[in-house]
């Protein structure tokens, strides 16, 4: 018989009908595809949060809104609607998966997501995603602040210099241009403002398991996540 995925075994006794991993961590530790591998192979739904954030960006720079006015930015963010339907990120009904991964977006959703008004405005819409059943969700805060209650949470980094490597070689092999020095400074203005901001710094949610990707390939880390879900939900089911 082949090996149940620890959703299926659950079920089968009975005792989960879902559950939640979190992963968290820095810009460019390999979260996302980390995460889209995991729940492949768990066979599980993925959500990526950033990109909710990164569409978020985009939608209220291109509307000239500035980061600055709460009162406004929850005004405009009242008439927002985001929805998450397979690969496309659906803004009022426009999907915009193609232009959030620019590193223009990098910086704008960096500094948008800083602003309480709307990490509270999109609150709600990662939570719901939960009621679909069971998700790997991947982003700064999943663990500690949207899904605390996860059944299993990570925390996944690589030094400044490992991030800033894979980042130049992902540019590169996409024939796009790239500056390494330039991508290790913006990757570490980016941890920066995600550590130090007062709104939901990125922190090691209580629980996590820690882990430092800078020596391991992606396939280590999958496996290791993999191994490490189905140990925990089988120990949660004895
Ligand atoms: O993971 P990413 O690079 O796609 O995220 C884009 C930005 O959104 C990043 O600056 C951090 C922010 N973010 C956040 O504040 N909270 C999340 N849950 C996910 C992303």
């Amino acid at each position: 018989m082949p090996e149940a995925s620890p959703g299926i075994w659950a079920i089968w006794r009975g005792f989960r009908v879902s559950y939640v991993v979190t992963i968290d961590g820095p810009a460019g530790a390999g979260k996302s595809t980390v995460a889209k591998e995991t729940a492949k192979r768990l066979g599980i739904k993925y959500l990526d949060t950033g990109a909710i954030y990164r569409a978020i960006a985009l939608i209220l720079h291109e509307s000239e809104i500035q980061p600055i006015d709460d009162g406004i930015m929850r005004e405009a963010l009242a008439k927002i609607s985001i929805e998450l339907r397979g690969k496309a990120v659906l803004v009022n009904g426009f999907d915009v998966a193609g232009e959030i991964r620019t590193p223009e977006v990098d910086e704008l959703s960096s500094i948008y997501s800083a602003v309480p008004s709307v990490r509270k405005a999109l609150l709600g819409l990662q939570k719901e995603q939960e009621k679909h059943g069971s998700i790997v969700a991947e982003g700064r805060d999943v663990g500690s602040v949207v899904f605390p209650g996860a059944e299993v949470k990570f925390f996944l980094t690589a030094s400044p210099e490992a991030r800033a490597e894979r980042r130049y070689k992902e540019r590169i092999a996409k024939g796009k241009p790239a500056d390494y020095d330039e991508i290790l400074a913006a990757i570490i203005e980016r941890d920066k403002n995600d550590s130090t901001r007062q709104t939901a710094p990125l922190i090691i949610p209580e629980g996590a398991i820690y882990l430092d990707t800078s020596d391991m390939t992606e396939e280590q880390a999958v496996q290791f996540i993999t191994e490490k879900v189905k140990e925990v939900l089988s120990h949660e089911t004895d």
